[in-house]
């Protein structure tokens, strides 16, 4: 069996290489991944001592380099992480997005069908149903909760689904979708709320909260969003979407807070600053029918997970600050 992990460099991605290698020694996982400024060599170096790994700098837009890899390696499940992932940035600079997001999808979905794949699997985003009000905790997305999207970033990931479903229906491309909530852990960039929030506060710099700090989303620890993809893939109906949510609602100001308590770090370093343009209110995912038709259920408490996290950017201080530093730029393993 031969897996294909595109964007495993990255932060999701990396954990999934890790959760493939320990549960699954014996099979091949081969990472394609650009190295984008979000990609890091130092994430896998533990990966490229694992006989079964290979690693191939690729961008998933380029036909003839993924076509060819397809031809050589003939992958028996493709698991597609790869995307410009921060909703920032897709404000900044929209054009990238739609590029990798959804151009980087169609060629990846193109070589499944030429060589034949037993599954594609489409990581996407609960960011797809748009928000939902802070006055309806009754509220929830489900799998039947329309598109809706807000930022460059979410409308990007929304047409990727849109052409995923496409393909299941016009070419029986054998596919299955997943939208999952926020998550945290391991090797998640400094640029995202809680690694920036951990790293800046170790150095006692501003927190920068954006608005007044009310929005809410639906933290998942990492290895709970692997393994429900795991069960995805070799356990899920070919055609269908799997919302994946842990349902544990936070607003960023309480994260913040909780930060600069297990930190001992005083709440003064938070700043309110300027909103995020078109800033979604609140995420929650009804994760229902992944529960009742695979038997996922999220294994880490969120007051676990998060001091887990926090340790583990006291105990890999090297690998932030290379990034900080962009010395992680110019790994070469
Ligand atoms: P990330 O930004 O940490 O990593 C993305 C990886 O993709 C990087 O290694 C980057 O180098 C690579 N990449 C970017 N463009 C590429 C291209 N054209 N070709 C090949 N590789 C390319 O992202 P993440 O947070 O790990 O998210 C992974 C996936 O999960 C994304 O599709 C994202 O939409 C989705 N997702 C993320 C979250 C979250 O909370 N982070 C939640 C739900 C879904
Ligand atoms: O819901 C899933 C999505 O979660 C994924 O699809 C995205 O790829 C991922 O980046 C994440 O998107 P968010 O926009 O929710 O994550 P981010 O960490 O950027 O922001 C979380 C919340 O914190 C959001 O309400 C904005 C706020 N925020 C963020 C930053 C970076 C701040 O208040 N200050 C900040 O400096």
């Amino acid at each position: 069996m031969t897996v294909f992990v595109t964007g495993g460099a990255g932060f999701i991605g990396s954990n999934f290489v890790y959760h493939q290698l320990g549960k699954y020694p014996q099979e091949r996982v081969v990472c394609i991944d650009k190295l984008t400024y979000a990609g890091n060599m130092r994430t896998l170096q533990k990966a490229s001592e694992h006989d079964n790994f290979r690693f191939v700098k690729a961008d998933i837009c380029d036909r003839n380099a993924i076509f060819e890899l397809f031809k050589e390696e003939k992958p028996d499940i493709v698991v597609n992480f790869a995307a410009e992932s921060h909703v920032d940035r897709s404000i900044e600079e929209p054009e990238v997005f739609l590029t990798t997001n959804i151009l980087g999808t169609q060629v990846l979905m193109d070589a499944c069908r030429e060589y034949g794949i037993k599954r594609f699997h489409q990581v996407s985003t609960d960011e797809v149903y748009g928000d939902l009000p802070l006055n309806r905790p009754d509220l929830m997305f489900t799998e039947k909760t329309p598109i809706h999207t807000s930022s460059p970033y979410s409308a990007s990931k929304a047409a990727a689904d849109l052409l995923v479903q496409a393909y299941i229906r016009t070419f029986k491309l054998p596919a299955t979708i997943s939208r999952c909530s926020n998550n945290y852990g391991p090797f998640h960039f400094p640029e995202k709320l809680i690694p920036l929030m951990i790293t800046k506060a170790l150095a006692d710099k501003a927190l920068p909260v954006y608005g007044k700090g009310v929005n809410v989303r639906d933290w998942l620890y990492v290895e709970d969003h692997c393994k429900a993809i795991d069960m995805i893939i070799r356990d899920g109906k070919e055609g269908e979407v799997y919302n994946i949510g842990g349902h544990n609602e936070m607003a960023n100001i309480d994260i913040v807070k909780l930060i600069c308590t297990e930190l001992g770090k005083p709440e003064s370093l938070i700043t309110y600053v300027e909103d995020r343009k078109g800033h979604d209110l609140r995420y929650a995912i009804d994760p229902t029918k992944i529960h009742n038709e695979l038997g996922w259920l999220p294994e880490t408490r969120f007051a676990d997970g998060i001091k887990s996290t926090i340790q583990w950017y006291l105990d890999n201080r090297a690998w932030w600050e290379e990034i900080l530093s962009g010395e992680y730029r110019s790994i070469e393993l």
